[in-house]
């Protein structure tokens, strides 16, 4: 660490302690933020983290819809997200209107909405779920016909592991999309013994050649468990950070190093340090959304 680094540092702990504020931070983030967090983990735990926290102001290092879930969960908390212009750019391929469009011609279906979405689009579906949840919470269903929303890479491993009838909506992750099957094959011939883990925002083929399909957090839990030396890793750039600090004896190789989610970059200490001084971009919903979307995301949480 340099000393303009540590400086900052020094002040970002010391204005946190006094607000009573704590540090969520996605495992996408920048290794200066990952390192300063008070909790690094996946969509599904950072929501669980947001609900279960004692603190009274949630500084979350992510992307917006992550702290819109959490000012969901945590209406009593005043919830910032570390940069104003840190959006998901699958999560706005849909809106609330265009989503009920669509469940007027699919009357019957249950409306299933992946986390990365807004508080609107959440508000109108019946179950929100996760990368880590997805295949329990749509096994669980009994409906016939499930309409799926935003992305349809997601939708179709979820409907061809469940054998479920269900209704793709098509947006995608632009930074998943950037990890090819071709880069697999070739890295897989050089590195024959590597374990292949992939995220479920991959496309099919890319999927089709894993040996593991996990969330963030599911992959950091793998990278701990398995006796595998060497994994190729599917997804965001910046997971390989936290996966390389955690098992510094395993080699870890990423499909693709163009992998990089633009918005979840964005977040520097400076804006940690600022977002503290300034209580602000602050994330709220208005409370009738909130408490529609809420029902959705206490499904996700399993209430
Ligand atoms: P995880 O919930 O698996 O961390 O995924 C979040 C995300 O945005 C993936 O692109
Ligand atoms: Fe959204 Fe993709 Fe970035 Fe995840 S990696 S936050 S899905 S754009």
């Amino acid at each position: 660490m340099n000393e303009g680094r540590d400086r900052l540092v020094e002040r970002i702990t010391a204005l946190k302690a006094r607000r009573k504020a704590i540090i969520l931070a996605h495992n996408y983030q920048l290794g200066e933020i990952q390192d300063i967090a008070d909790f690094v983990g996946d969509s599904l735990e950072l929501s669980q983290r947001a609900a279960d926290s004692q603190a009274e102001v949630i500084i979350f290092c992510g992307v917006h819809f992550m702290a819109e879930t959490a000012a969901i969960l945590c209406p009593d908390k005043v919830v910032l997200l570390s940069h104003v212009h840190a959006g998901c750019p699958m999560a706005d391929m849909v809106t609330a209107e265009a989503l009920r469009q669509k469940k007027a011609e699919h009357p019957g279906a249950t409306v299933v909405c992946y986390v990365n979405s807004s508080a609107e689009v959440k508000a109108e579906s019946d179950v929100c779920c996760t990368s880590a949840n997805a295949l329990d919470l749509v096994r669980g269903l009994d409906s016939t016909e499930i309409l799926f929303v935003p992305d349809k890479y997601l939708g179709h491993y979820v409907a061809a592991q469940t054998g479920k009838q269900m209704v793709l909506w098509p947006g995608y992750c632009p930074t998943h999309t950037r990890i090819q099957a071709a880069d697999i094959a070739r890295l897989k011939s050089q590195h024959p013994q590597a374990e292949v883990m992939v995220h479920p925002e991959c496309r099919p083929d890319v999927i089709e050649l894993a040996d593991f399909v996990l969330s963030t957090g599911g992959m950091c839990r793998h990278a701990r468990a398995t006796a595998a030396r060497e994994i190729i890793v599917g997804t965001e750039i910046g997971l390989v950070y936290r996966l390389r600090k955690e098992n510094p004896e395993k080699v870890f190789i990423p499909i693709s190093e163009q992998a990089i989610c633009p918005t979840m970059k964005l977040t520097r200490l400076e804006n940690v340090l600022w977002c503290l001084e300034e209580m602000s971009p602050r994330v709220e919903v208005p409370q009738e959304t909130r408490l529609r979307a809420k029902a959705a995301v206490d499904k996700m949480l399993g209430g």
